[in-house]
């Protein structure tokens, strides 16, 4: 049978926002309730639009910010929500990806100590074998050890996302969760992270959670596509189910605005890059 690397039952997240001296405080339902199964080796695309919860619900799956209801189950134990974060084993096998790596690399450290920094844990682990693993990373991700001992601000936006991916790995994980990691960048640059990224996946057997707003490259990625809206998932399924059958109405407002030629012609480029 096929390992669940993830699971959520009703997860929920309440923030409570404003309140003072004169205003009232008022809840935003932030994520209302999504249930997901997700098995090792698969992606599950979340797509919606701008404030739908795609992203409190990242946080959530990470535990960056701990749900208000649900449960949540990762590689098959359950988390301890009231703890409001992660024992050290599970945070070992959920890594979150974001948008703008510039924003996470500390930019007075070398990226060679940034992909060591995560081994710190294993106290044991000789100096010499911990920068051989971060060499090796380096080369899993398309870049060299000449890159080592550079800044982060020596590299371009595709560069640094491959910095945040292979720092994401350095421990092993599961779980990548990856909240809209090729956004930010040029279509061509998109295209070779996205490459990486299914490399990686088959390499390692890892499972991703993809955030994205760009149903073309959820086409190219997904498995399984979740579409959000207000909160809630309105479409949850195999991605032929859900790009061919469509049931919510948001939904397919959301696929008839997107042109159907540039879908395509964007799966034909990922296609050739592939398989070049
Ligand atoms: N820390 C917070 N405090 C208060 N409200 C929040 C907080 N984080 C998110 N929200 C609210 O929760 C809702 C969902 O936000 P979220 O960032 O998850 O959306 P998103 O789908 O990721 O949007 P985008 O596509 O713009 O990234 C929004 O209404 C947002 O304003
Ligand atoms: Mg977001």
């Amino acid at each position: 049978m096929s390992r669940i690397v993830l699971e959520t039952r009703d997860i929920r997240r309440d923030y409570v926002v404003g309140g003072g001296l004169f205003r009232k405080a008022r809840t935003v339902h932030a994520v209302k309730g999504v249930s997901l199964k997700l098995e090792k080796g698969k992606t599950l695309a979340i797509v919606g639009e701008s404030g739908c919860g795609k992203s409190t619900l990242a946080r959530m799956i990470t535990m960056i910010d701990a749900p208000t209801g649900g449960e949540l189950f990762i590689d098959g134990e359950k988390v301890d929500i009231a703890r409001q974060k992660l024992t050290p084993e599970l945070r070992r096998k959920v890594q979150i990806v974001f948008q703008n790596p510039y924003g996470s690399l500390n930019p007075r450290q070398k990226i060679g100590d940034v992909l060591m920094e995560p081994l710190i844990i294993n106290a044991k682990l000789p100096a010499s074998e911990r920068r051989d693993r971060a060499m090796e990373m380096l080369k899993k991700v398309g870049l060299g050890p000449e890159h080592f001992n550079r800044y982060p601000h020596m590299f371009s936006g595709g560069q640094r996302q491959r910095i945040a991916i292979a720092r994401a790995l350095m421990l092993n994980p599961q779980l990548l969760v990856l909240d809209e990691p090729v956004s930010a960048l040029d279509l061509s640059v998109q295209a070779q992270v996205l490459n990486l990224l299914a490399d990686l996946q088959d390499e390692f057997g890892l499972t991703y959670v993809f955030i994205s707003h760009d149903l073309s490259v959820v086409r190219y990625i997904a498995d399984e596509v979740m579409v959000m809206y207000f909160g809630e998932a309105v479409e949850y399924g195999t991605r032929d189910e859900v790009f061919s059958s469509p049931k919510h109405d948001y939904t397919k407002t959301l696929f008839a605005a997107t042109p159907r030629a540039d879908v395509e012609s964007i799966r034909r480029r990922l296609a050739r890059r592939r398989a070049a």
